[in-house]
């Protein structure tokens, strides 16, 4: 059987750090009030010569000297994100002339936070399918154009940045321990769409707008359909959470990630956060999370990840994936 098999990972962040107290000397809030409420401490944020497009390619080529192979031999390039650099073309697009492998496919998916498993499951879809042989998967944002600054609930807790996977269609045998991505599970409720949206866009206002979340019902929602969906993907490939040995989480909040594990019986060590250095940043958030626990040395070749995401729609979903 084909199975799309992770070669490689980068990321990227802009120049500019912002610690917590910064942000308190300009928005009425607090280092204390972030830290315990979020565990954010700093987040990344985008300046004038940093886009969407320069931070993905960015972590894109990251990956692929990861993965020690050449730009010319990617095929498939899907990028999640919910602040493209333009309305069209798709930002992969430009990803793609700047890594120079024109030709192949290209194309953006927008699921907000959840992006990259979406991203990630299309792009596997692809690869088992023969459309294409190797994938760049491309989470990459820069929500700091899209929130009111001068709305303390939601503009702390985000940040900016990018972090990219190469994947490859490989053989491989059956069963859990065979490597490759082992399942994904998607799912999306547009009747949440009021809590957690932008107030904004090309067929509406004719702005970007502002990011607009009711945080409190977001989390409520986000541990329970959480908890649902790592179930599912656990079920379906027929191991018991203790088999995992890191859960790579969308990193909204530390208090969402420890509630999330609580209720699947995960021990907090087995988490990857890295919600205290980068804050919320979407889509880039997972692979993110992925790259840096791989060049720290936390995750290695053979070991079982689950990563799993909930974002604004509300969409959510989870991936398996043996290293
Ligand atoms: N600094 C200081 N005080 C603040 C701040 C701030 N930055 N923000 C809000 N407060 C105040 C509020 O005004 C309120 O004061 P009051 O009691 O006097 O009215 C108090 O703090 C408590 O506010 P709550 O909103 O009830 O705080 P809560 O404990 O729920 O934490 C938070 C808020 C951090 C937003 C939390 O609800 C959360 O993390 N929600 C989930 C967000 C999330 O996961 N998003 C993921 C998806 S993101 C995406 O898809 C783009």
């Amino acid at each position: 059987m084909i199975r799309s098999r992770l070669l490689g990972s980068g990321s990227a962040l802009p120049k500019r750090c912002v610690s917590n107290a910064e942000l308190a000397a300009q928005v009425d809030t607090s280092d204390e009030w972030i830290v315990e409420r979020t565990g954010i401490r700093q987040r990344y944020i985008a300046g004038d010569d940093e886009t969407t497009s320069s931070l993905a390619t960015a972590a894109a080529k990251a990956a692929i000297a990861d993965a020690g192979i050449e730009a010319g031999s990617i095929d498939l390039i899907v990028l999640a994100t919910a602040t493209p650099d333009n309305t069209f073309p798709a930002t992969a697009t430009k990803v793609q002339h700047a890594l120079g492998c024109n030709g192949g496919i290209a194309f953006d998916v927008a699921a907000v936070c959840s992006g990259f498993l979406y991203a990630l499951s299309t792009a596997d879809s692809m690869l088992r399918t023969g459309m294409a042989k190797r994938a760049l998967v491309i989470g990459a944002e820069t929500f700091s154009r899209i929130l009111d600054w001068e709305d303390r609930t939601t503009c702390v807790l985000f940040g900016d940045g990018a972090g990219a996977i190469v994947l490859e269609a490989s053989e491989a045998g059956e069963g859990a321990d065979s490597p490759g991505i082992l399942t994904s599970k998607l799912h999306a409720d547009g009747a949440q769409h009021d809590l957690l949206y932008v107030d904004g866009g090309p067929s509406t206002t004719q702005t970007v707008g502002h990011l607009r979340m009711k945080g409190r019902e977001v989390f409520r929602h986000a541990v329970v359909n959480l908890a649902e969906v790592l179930k599912e993907t656990i079920e379906d490939v027929g191991i018991t959470a203790d088999q995992i040995d890191w859960v790579v989480p969308h990193q909204a909040n530390k208090r969402i990630l420890d509630a999330t594990a609580k209720k699947m019986g995960i021990a907090p060590e087995r988490v990857v956060v890295t919600v205290d250095q980068h804050a919320n940043t979407s889509a880039a958030s997972v692979p993110l999370a992925l790259d840096t626990a791989r060049k720290d040395g936390r995750i290695n070749p053979g070991d079982l990840i689950l990563l799993e995401a909930m974002g604004g729609g509300f969409t959510w979903g989870a991936s398996l994936i043996r290293l």
